[in-house]
């Protein structure tokens, strides 16, 4: 698309070296303590690492769904950490053969984790060999072709698979049955997203202010990675328009400038909700006609967009499509009345 966007300007990348990822791998939290946030979750997970230690066994298989940068992969390798387990990772589209999944499956050692991000694309053949690996730890392979072709199967170490994906919807019944803990990863409050970047800020050494962090907090779309994000952005903004301590004016001035808007919303946020409005009104609208209004993919609109939108109550999913709210439209109303006069403040300064 054609905005930069902080909600999804990186993704997908495969590329380990650029900075941003570097940042992130920088930023993640390695234990529990270190992991904001999320209570439930830990607590369930705390238990089952407990009890599995004590019996010196694995742990159940581990399904984590929900938005894109809540903290599923976060989440995989403080699991790993507190098990002190080995972590592999790789990622459905990666395991294209039945032979890619088996040279990963014999290669891990006993008690090791198998992160499996993405875990929605992995192709149907793959995953009937993953079923039985994870529920007898044996991998049938077939040796050879034609008449001489015949069958073995091979003893596994005990492993335990970590799952990860955006869409539970996405995943094979089958497939979703073989995990012992399946988990939704909720959206932050503003309170805990507070608390990252105020980490985050300690980590990279920037200069932040209590009230600046607390005005961040509220445009981070309730998402730890945006709110890493937008750390970086007005630390930047901060060290080239006044002397790098971020306060609540430079905060904003870095905000106004990536039009971010009160709620966090960006410019193709408010975009597709005006052009919901304007062309459909209070008719539900299909999401490959919403695809087709912004020009960004279906799968774009609904792990980017729609989340976040639905988590504050600006759209509606019905049977026949989505609905804008008249919060939104309030919303709408208000934030360009709030464009209009922080752009006359800032002409008058
Ligand atoms: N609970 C948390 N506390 C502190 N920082 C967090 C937390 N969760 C996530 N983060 C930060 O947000 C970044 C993004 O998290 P992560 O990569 O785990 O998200 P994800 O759910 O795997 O996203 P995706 O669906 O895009 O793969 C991490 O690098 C980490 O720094
Ligand atoms: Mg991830």
């Amino acid at each position: 698309m054609a905005i930069e966007r902080i909600v999804n300007s990186t993704l997908p990348s495969n590329d380990d070296n650029n900075d941003e990822n570097q940042i992130e791998i920088t930023l993640r939290p390695q234990s529990f303590l270190e992991y904001i946030g999320q209570e439930r979750l830990k607590k369930n997970l705390k238990l089952a690492i407990e009890a599995a230690k004590k019996r010196g066994d694995t742990m159940d298989h581990v399904l984590l769904y929900g938005p894109p940068g809540l903290g599923k992969t976060t989440m995989a390798t403080v699991i790993a950490n507190e098990m002190g387990a080995g972590l592999r990772v790789t990622a459905g589209p990666a395991i294209e053969r039945s032979g890619d999944l088996a040279s990963i499956l014999t290669n891990l050692q006993d008690g090791d984790i198998l992160f499996i991000d993405e875990i929605h694309r992995l192709n149907r053949a793959v995953e009937e060999i993953l079923y039985s690996a994870m529920e007898d730890y044996k991998l049938d392979i077939v040796i050879g072709k034609g008449p001489a072709a015949r069958s073995v199967r091979l003893d596994l170490p005990k492993f335990t698979v970590i799952g990860a994906t955006t869409r539970t919807g996405a995943l094979a019944a089958p497939l979703r049955d073989r995990f012992g803990h399946i988990h939704r990863l909720e959206f932050y409050t503003t309170g805990e997203i507070q608390k990252i970047i105020e980490r985050s800020g300690n980590i990279l050494g920037a200069n932040i202010q209590i009230e600046a962090a607390e005005m961040l907090s509220t445009r981070a779309r309730l998402t730890p990675r945006i709110a890493n994000r937008l750390l970086k952005r007005v630390r930047d903004y901060a060290d080239v328009n006044g002397d790098g301590i971020i306060d609540t004016s430079m905060t904003e001035g870095a905000l106004i400038m990536l039009e971010i808007d009160r709620l966090g919303l960006d410019a193709a946020d408010r975009n597709l909700l005006q052009r919901m409005i304007e062309m459909y009104d209070s008719r539900p609208v299909g999401l490959n006609t919403l695809s087709a209004l912004t020009g960004d993919e279906a799968s774009t609109i609904e792990d980017f967009y729609e989340p976040y939108l639905l988590q504050i109550g600006f759209i509606e999913r019905t049977p026949r499509g989505r609905l804008v709210t008249p919060r939104a439209r309030k919303h709408l109303v208000d934030s360009s009345q709030e464009w209009y006069n922080t752009t006359d403040e800032s002409t008058r300064l």
